[in-house]
């Protein structure tokens, strides 16, 4: 099983990037649960014959789509050994706990935050969005919103976010209990950051209407292109309107590891919050959100749920508090700190940085590429290491769609597609380590002749 993973991961070049799953075997995983034994050989053979061909392929090199990390193998290994542990990382007093405290340490040092600040590994930013929502109503309305509900009484809060932040945040408003409509969404400059000017006047419109704003969430490389908000001018509004400051920093905020982009997060060091993913541009093995919480005391207070149960004592396997279920809603927990923990430690930070600075530098190589290929139109300036580019032609949504699927279903690469100002835009997201030039021009070729051969069959 190693030595066939290891094949995979090393030749994972030569294989398409992503396959459609035939019939055949879609219908394999319609069988009904096994009653009797199977050999383990046989198991995995399957693995070989029905999984592996037909992964998401965010592995390969030319996968450009969403925001996926590629992996690393250290990452890999990491995982197994934490499944061969089976370590439960929601309690008690155990080094792979130290571990995610090594790291939420490490975290707190990266990002300039105090001692007295607590982190958590979670599975994703959508999770970590979600936990920042919940500290920041603790903050908003204190420990009894937790006994009494938010309703009957309760100052109406409101929160901010821009035109361009993740869906995770309506969402987590939504869970919260606090809903979608009371987070405010405000608009964009060319730059697609948030408008500072905006956000103060929402501000001030709903203090006047007797809503209480209690938190403005800024993000750190949005999901479209790569925009980063002004965040320093965001703390300083956050620290005057006494508002909590949550920065999504989803794949954005580990750029603080690449020296030549972490200048451009200045003020993340002043966040009450952050969330992130080392899945993401860390390249560590899904999943592995995680979030930084300045006041650990809040957090705790967000989340801890005595239970006789879960008595914690001074000595024996329950010491060690405060343990990490106390920071979040899980109480059974994997060790995903393991596998970041492997790949922080067997890669180093820096050159974790040199990929972040490294696939912004493909970015700007691909837009460069656009720009000199008439048939080609760039969408959005590139901030970071996204590009939003399309095919020009009549249609051009439905042409540039119809693109992307034959992009996808070629094996040759695998963009995905956003809406920017109300056009369709192939959107590459260069987050993977292995990706390289040759990538990038396989991507505009490939584009082109896709194109050209969508204008010839409308033709015909
Ligand atoms: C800016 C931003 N926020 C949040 C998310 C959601 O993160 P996750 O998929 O890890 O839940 C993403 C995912 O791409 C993102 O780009």
């Amino acid at each position: 099983m190693l030595d066939d993973i290891f094949d995979y991961v090393e030749h994972i070049r030569e294989r398409p990037v992503w396959q459609p799953i035939p019939d055949e075997v879609r219908a394999h995983f319609r069988a009904a649960a096994p009653h009797a034994p199977t050999e383990l050989a046989a198991v995995h053979d399957e693995f070989m014959r029905y999984i592996l061909p037909f992964a998401t392929g965010n592995t390969h090199p030319g996968f450009m789509g969403w925001v996926h990390g590629g992996g690393n193998v250290p990452g890999m290994l990491a995982e197994m050994l934490a499944a061969g542990l089976n370590a439960n990382l929601g309690g008690r007093d155990h080094a792979p706990i130290e571990v995610e405290r090594q790291i939420v340490q490490w975290m707190r040092q990266f990002f300039g935050f105090p001692e007295t600040a607590s982190g958590l590994f979670v599975t994703g930013t959508s999770m970590a969005n979600l936990l920042g929502v919940l500290v920041a109503r603790t903050a908003a309305l204190g420990v009894g919103a937790r006994r009494y509900g938010i309703a009957a009484g309760q100052p109406r809060l409101t929160a901010y976010a821009s035109a361009a932040t993740h869906g995770c945040v309506a969402q987590a408003m939504d869970i919260s209990g606090l809903g979608t409509g009371s987070l405010r969404v405000i608009p964009i400059n060319r730059h697609q950051q948030i408008d500072l000017d905006a956000l103060e006047q929402a501000i001030a419109a709903d203090r006047r209407a007797g809503f209480t704003p209690f938190l403005v969430v800024g993000t750190a490389g949005t999901v479209d292109v790569g925009a980063i908000d002004d965040l320093a001018g965001l703390a300083r509004i956050a620290a005057r309107e006494k508002l909590w400051f949550h920065i999504d920093g989803a794949y954005g905020a580990l750029a603080i590891l690449a020296p030549d982009i972490a200048p451009r997060l200045d003020g993340i060091a002043c966040a009450d919050s952050i969330a992130l993913d080392f899945h993401k541009w860390a390249q560590v093995p899904y999943d592995a959100g995680f979030i930084l919480v300045r006041d650990g005391t809040l957090h705790r207070d967000t989340f801890a749920s005595p239970a006789a149960y879960l008595r914690r004592e001074t000595r024996g396997l329950a010491a060690g508090s405060s343990w990490p279920c106390d920071l979040g809603p899980d109480l059974s927990r994997g060790f995903r700190a393991l596998k970041t923990w492997f790949t922080l430690k067997v890669h180093g930070t820096e050159a974790i940085g040199a990929v972040i600075s490294r696939t912004c530098a493909l970015a700007r190589d691909l837009e460069r590429k656009v720009i000199a290929t008439p048939k080609l139109e760039l969408l959005a300036p590139v901030a970071l290491n996204i590009v939003c580019f399309r095919y020009r032609g009549d249609d051009a949504d439905r042409l540039n769609s119809n693109i992307v699927a034959d992009l996808h279903e070629s094996g040759i690469v695998a963009p995905s597609t956003t809406m920017i100002d109300g056009r369709l835009a192939i959107r590459a997201a260069i987050v993977n380590h292995r990706t390289s030039e040759c990538d990038i021009d396989a991507l505009i070729k490939a584009t082109v002749a896709f194109g050209d051969a969508q204008l010839r069959s409308c033709a015909a």
